[in-house]
């Protein structure tokens, strides 16, 4: 049941909801209101694209009514300080030894699980490690993996790169994978939607540039995310990451030890005008 209601006073008829429904299953009534037929229902997307254009907030759906909604006009960055903020953020490898404070966390999780997905399937599971005690154990757990491996020559052909990170370790204890991170984030999503590797990337990145413009440093770790995924599966039971999940990616986030003071350049953009 999708619940669509609406509040016929405030309808102002402007068929707006019915010419943005992606799946086209409203129509107007006999009485020229929007309406969505009982048999039409199972076909609805539920991405609230009707709730959102209406100018007057008189749909409701999926128990969801336009007054819970954040109102639009007027409230978008400015498109200069979201370039800065693009073109500034930068992998963060240095991290404050604290935690971040609960609803900051909780925060930018709730605009990250706002990131689009495939038919809207919005199934990314968001497994985070909230206290740096729990990256420290779970990196305790990968090192000791690895250097299992390492020692048994059972590391995988092509993993030379991971080798100098485990000596880096074992010589120096000197953490190059985790980076003393108080925090990790992994991306998760069933393997049987649309698109899980595509929705969990997507997730992350809508994480890693609220986080950034909250003052979090963030670093996408594919180190991490081979390691867990690949080479000690031991770790993603330990992470309790489902087994019919495709795991998407790793991020260490938490407040930077670092202040970079401009952006870098990356040259002339690489583009190739087809047709
Ligand atoms: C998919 C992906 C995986 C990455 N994995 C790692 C990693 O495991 N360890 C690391 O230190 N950096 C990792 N990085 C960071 C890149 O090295 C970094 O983005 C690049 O050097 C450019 O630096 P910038 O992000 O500061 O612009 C990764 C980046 C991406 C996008």
């Amino acid at each position: 049941m999708l619940d669509f209601e609406l509040n016929r006073q405030s309808c102002i008829q402007c068929g707006e909801c019915v010419g943005d429904c992606p799946a086209r299953i409203i129509a107007m009534d006999a009485d020229g209101y929007p309406s969505i037929l009982l048999e039409k229902e199972s076909t609805c997307l539920r991405c609230q694209h009707c709730l959102a254009i209406c100018p007057t907030g008189a749909i409701s759906i999926l128990g969801f009514r336009a007054a819970g909604s954040r109102l639009l006009d007027g409230g978008y960055p400015d498109p200069d300080k979201l370039e800065t903020l693009m073109k500034g953020r930068r992998s963060v490898r240095r991290y404050r030894a604290e935690n971040l404070e609960p609803e900051l966390l909780q925060r930018l999780l709730d605009v990250a699980w706002h990131a689009p997905t495939g038919v809207n399937s919005r199934q990314v599971r968001f497994t985070v490690l909230d206290d740096k005690a729990k990256v420290a154990r779970l990196r305790d757990e990968v090192m000791v993996g690895l250097v299992r491996l390492y020692n048994d020559g059972a590391l995988p052909k092509g993993s030379e790169y991971f080798s100098r990170f485990i000596q880096i370790w074992e010589k120096h204890n000197v953490d190059l994978i985790f980076r003393d991170a108080p925090h990790m984030l992994v991306a998760s999503a069933p393997r049987s939607v649309a698109c899980p590797k595509e929705d969990c990337m997507i997730a992350l990145s809508y994480f890693e540039l609220f986080a950034h413009s909250c003052g979090v440093g963030t670093l996408w770790n594919g180190l991490a995310k081979w390691a867990i995924d690949e080479l000690l599966p031991e770790t993603r039971h330990l992470l309790g990451i489902p087994d019919d999940h495709l795991l998407g990616y790793a991020m260490l986030f938490g407040k930077p030890a670092v202040h970079y003071a401009r952006t870098v350049q990356h040259g002339p953009t690489m583009i190739h005008r087809a047709l």
